[in-house]
C-alpha cells in the first residue's frame, strides 16, 4: 500500500468521528506509521466520569491512510473486568499508550502508564502484538530502574534504538531510559533530567541532529503552559527554550495538554502536534487538538488555527 497525501480539514477541538460515525476515543494517544497506514492508539474513555476519573475500558486503535478518515480497529488492549487484582481491572489507571515496531523481532510493542486509582503504583506497562491492529498481549508492569513512572512516551530513533521518557520522583523529575533491543524492558538507571521541574506529558521529535521535547506542567486535567527543550543527545543535557505555542490561548497550550508529535511519512520536516483538551467533568468528551508544528533555526512554533488543511503542512517531499 502507498501512502496517500494527507489532505482535508482539521478543526481542533471539534467532535471527531470515525468512518462509522462514532466519536473517536483515543485520548493521551500516539501514532505509529506502518506499511501505508497511520495507527492511532489512545485511551478509550467512553464511560462515566466520577470524581475525576473514569474506569479503564482499554486502548483503542484507529487506522487511516490519509490522517482524515479513521477506521475503528477496536479495543486492541481491553480492560480485565473479571479479576479485581489485575493491573488492567477497570478500577485501575491505564494512560498514554504508545506503540513502536521492532523490525528485528517483528513485534509491535505498546508502552503505557499503569497505575492504581490513587496514582501510587506509578509504573510503566508493556504489551505486545504481532499485528499493529492487535490484539495486544499484556506482559505486566514495573518501575523502570526502580523509580516511579507516570506520564510517559516511547521514542524510536533512526538507528532503531528506543527510549522511554517518563515523569518520575512524584512527577518532579523526568527520566530517560534506553530500552533493551527487544523494546520490552529498560536498561540501566536512566538519565535524570529536568530535576525538580515538575514536567509531564512528554512528546518528542528529532529534526536533523537535534531532539525536541515538549512537556506540560503538572495541573491534573487542567491545562497549563507548554514548554520545550532541545538536546544533541536524547539522554541530555536538555536546554529549556520556552513556550512553543502562539496565538489564542497559547498560555494554556490552547486549553490542552500535549501527547505526541507526529512526523509525516515521506515529508521530512512536516510535523503535527497532538494534544488533548481534557474535559474533567466528562472525560469521554475530551477533544483532540492537532496543529502544525514547525521547526526552524532550532525553534519550535505551534500556532493556533481554528481550521487548517493537512496538505499545507509543508516539509520537503521525498
Ligand atoms: C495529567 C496527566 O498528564 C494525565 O495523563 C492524567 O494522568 C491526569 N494528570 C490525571 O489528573
Amino acid at each position: 500500500m502507498t501512502t496517500q497525501e494527507p489532505s482535508g480539514k482539521i478543526r481542533p477541538g471539534e467532535v471527531w468521528r470515525d468512518s462509522s460515525g462514532a466519536v473517536i476515543q483515543a485520548h493521551g494517544g500516539g501514532m505509529l506509521y506502518h506499511e501505508g497506514l497511520y495507527y492511532w492508539y489512545g485511551e478509550n474513555k467512553n464511560g462515566i466520569t466520577q470524581g475525576d476519573r473514569c474506569d479503564v475500558i482499554g486502548v483503542s486503535c484507529y487506522s487511516s491512510a490519509d490522517l482524515q478518515h479513521w477506521q475503528n480497529e477496536g479495543i486492541v488492549l481491553p480492560a480485565v473486568p473479571d479479576d479485581p487484582r489485575h493491573e488492567l481491572h477497570p478500577t485501575k489507571v491505564l494512560e498514554r499508550p504508545k506503540v513502536i515496531y521492532n523490525k528485528a523481532s517483528g513485534a509491535f510493542v505498546m508502552w503505557m502508564h499503569i497505575d492504581t486509582a490513587d496514582y501510587a503504583l506509578a509504573r510503566a506497562g508493556v504489551a505486545v502484538s504481532s499485528s499493529p491492529a492487535g490484539p495486544f498481549h499484556y506482559l505486566g508492569s514495573f518501575r523502570p530502574g526502580g523509580v516511579m513512572s507516570r506520564d510517559m512516551t516511547v521514542y524510536q530513533d533512526s538507528d532503531a534504538a528506543a527510549y522511554l521518557l517518563c515523569s518520575s520522583d512524584n512527577n518532579s523529575t523526568l527520566y530517560i531510559f534506553r530500552l533493551t533491543d527487544d523494546y520490552l524492558r529498560t536498561t540501566g538507571s536512566g538519565a535524570r533530567q529536568f530535576i525538580d521541574c515538575y514536567r509531564e506529558a512528554p512528546a518528542i521529535v528529532k529534526e536533523g541532529d537535534q531532539y525536541y521535547l515538549i512537556t506540560s506542567g503538572c495541573t491534573g486535567w487542567d491545562p497549563n503552559e507548554a514548554e520545550y527543550a532541545v538536546a544533541d543527545d536524547i539522554m541530555g543535557p536538555w536546554t529549556v527554550k520556552g513556550n512553543p505555542c502562539s496565538g489564542a490561548e497559547a498560555g494554556t497550550t490552547f486549553h490542552s495538554q500535549g501527547t505526541f508529535i507526529l512526523p509525516l511519512e515521506g515529508r521530512p520536516g512536516a510535523f503535527v502536534f497532538m494534544a488533548d483538551r481534557w474535559n474533567r467533568e466528562d472525560l469521554a468528551d475530551s477533544r483532540y487538538i492537532w496543529l502544525p508544528l514547525r521547526i526552524q533555526d532550532g525553534k519550535i512554533t505551534v500556532h493556533w488555527q481554528e481550521e487548517w488543511d493537512l496538505s499545507t503542512l509543508g516539509g520537503s517531499k521525498l
